[in-house]
């Protein structure tokens, strides 16, 4: 979501009078874009925020200013804005005043607090700054109402919100004429997307119907709003690729009420089941996990340990509890899990998930699949990288001659061997 928030300033700034400098060391503005969901995300800004210090020293005589959007200007705000290199805050609703807030700092000096949330803000009109390449994000909601107890999102970014439904065939329109072949539809909850008549699997459908040449995800789902008629739009149309990330976050019951997810192991696991039934068993389905969050036991983990035996998931997102301000847990439930015990539990559940992927990319070995080519792998010139519909990633030769290939193309590729990370082969 940080990315695409990155393209729509890009847009916004492109759009008045700034140009973008790739060099920090030269630019006059400097901005941050920011993310508060766990201490770690945090941290890394306050060493960033050092090398301005040290940029500061070096070019005493030039007026650079800096700014800090996203998610952890909003929560933190006049606490940034107290570093003495901070000029403005900005939070997630009130990018569209940026240019003219930079122009105020500089024909005035002074600090801007700019942290409002709206009740409507989708920057529907603005078309992001869509980085070169075959794929991109397109937003199409904004905020989050779920509240899970350890959760900072609600409190950043504010209320729910879906952008109109005209606004985003013209993107994916727009994207299919400028040459990409894949985008990601991005909400923190994209699956609750509701917009007059038009839920989520009416927008799937809409969508894939508008860009047929483009391949379709979508990030990241709720299991609460997880249904059928989700699961049959992707199966009527070849262009939506045939992966789910679906947030389990535990396996334990207790831990679920607890987080306030609003749903139980066991409609999880229904959930999954239907996915199998209707898009066959080879549909990719991956997770976010969270361990030590308050009042985890042994039994509670081995719980969300089993739930991964259940489903086996193609991969998980995972992470140990990290007690957020300002949340129902921070406030209400305690952080009782001691920290090796996290990490004993998250490892645990890493070096399970490995098992399983690894299980999962061997059952490639020996088919061929249709890769969307991505770039020359780093390692070896002599090599591409591309992903497959469920969003593998492949590293291949091409052995022919006589057949060039470039960035975007769709290839067949004959998988040969594997890592629980990368698949490799051969173009045919
Ligand atoms: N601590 C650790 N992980 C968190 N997540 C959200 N909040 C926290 C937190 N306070 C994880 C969840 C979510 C993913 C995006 O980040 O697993 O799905
Ligand atoms: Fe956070 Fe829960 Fe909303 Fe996801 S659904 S953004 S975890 S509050």
């Amino acid at each position: 979501m940080n990315v695409a928030d990155g393209e729509i300033v890009d847009a916004i700034l492109l759009k008045s009078h700034f140009e973008k400098s790739y060099d920090i060391d030269n630019a006059d503005v400097i901005l941050f874009n920011t993310c508060a969901i766990r201490d770690k995300a945090e941290k890394t800004l306050l060493y960033k925020l050092d090398y301005i210090t040290g940029l500061k020293h070096r070019n005493v005589k030039k007026r650079i200013i800096v700014g800090i959007l996203g998610c952890m200007a909003q929560r933190q705000k006049e606490d940034l804005l107290q570093h003495k290199h901070v000029d403005f805050v900005i939070g997630p609703d009130e990018y569209r005043r940026i240019p003219d807030i930079i122009d105020e700092i500089m024909s005035h000096n002074g600090k801007v607090n700019a942290t409002t949330l709206s009740l409507c803000e989708t920057y529907g009109d603005i078309s992001p700054h869509y980085k070169q390449g075959v794929s991109a994000y397109i937003p199409i909601s904004r905020g989050c109402d779920n509240f899970c107890a350890y959760c900072i999102v609600p409190y950043t970014r504010g209320r729910e919100r879906s952008r109109d439904i005209d606004s985003i065939l013209r993107e994916v329109k727009l994207l299919q004429q400028q040459g990409f072949k894949d985008v990601t539809l991005l909400g923190q909850n994209v699956n609750g997307y509701r917009y007059n008549s038009y839920d989520f699997a009416k927008l799937l459908d809409a969508v894939a119907v508008t860009a047929p040449n483009i391949r379709i995800r979508f990030l990241s789902s709720h299991p609460k709003y997880f249904n059928e008629d989700i699961v049959k739009a992707i199966s009527s149309h070849k262009n939506i690729c045939k992966y789910i990330h679906l947030p389990v976050q535990s396996g334990s019951n207790h831990m679920l009420k607890i987080m306030n997810r609003n749903y139980t192991r066991e409609q999880y696991l229904e959930q999954i089941h239907m996915m199998r039934e209707i898009l066959g068993q080879d549909v990719a389905i991956s997770t976010d996990i969270m361990c030590g969050f308050c009042g985890e036991t042994d039994a509670d983990h081995k719980e969300t340990l089993s739930l991964m035996e259940e489903v086996k998931f193609d991969y998980s997102f995972t992470f140990a509890y990290s007690e957020r301000q300002g949340t129902y847990a921070s406030k209400h439930l305690k952080d009782d899990v001691d920290k090796n015990t996290k990490i004993k539990r998250l490892n645990e559940i890493i070096k399970l998930q490995c098992q399983h992927s690894l299980e999962k990319y061997q059952k490639c070995i020996g088919k061929t699949y249709e890769v969307l080519v991505e770039k020359k792998s780093k390692r070896d010139q002599e090599e591409w990288t591309g992903r497959i519909d469920s969003y593998k990633v492949v590293v291949f030769k091409n052995p022919s001659q006589s057949t060039q290939i470039t960035v975007g193309d769709i290839v067949n590729v004959k998988i040969n061997s594997c890592s629980s990370a990368t698949l490799k082969g051969e173009m045919i």
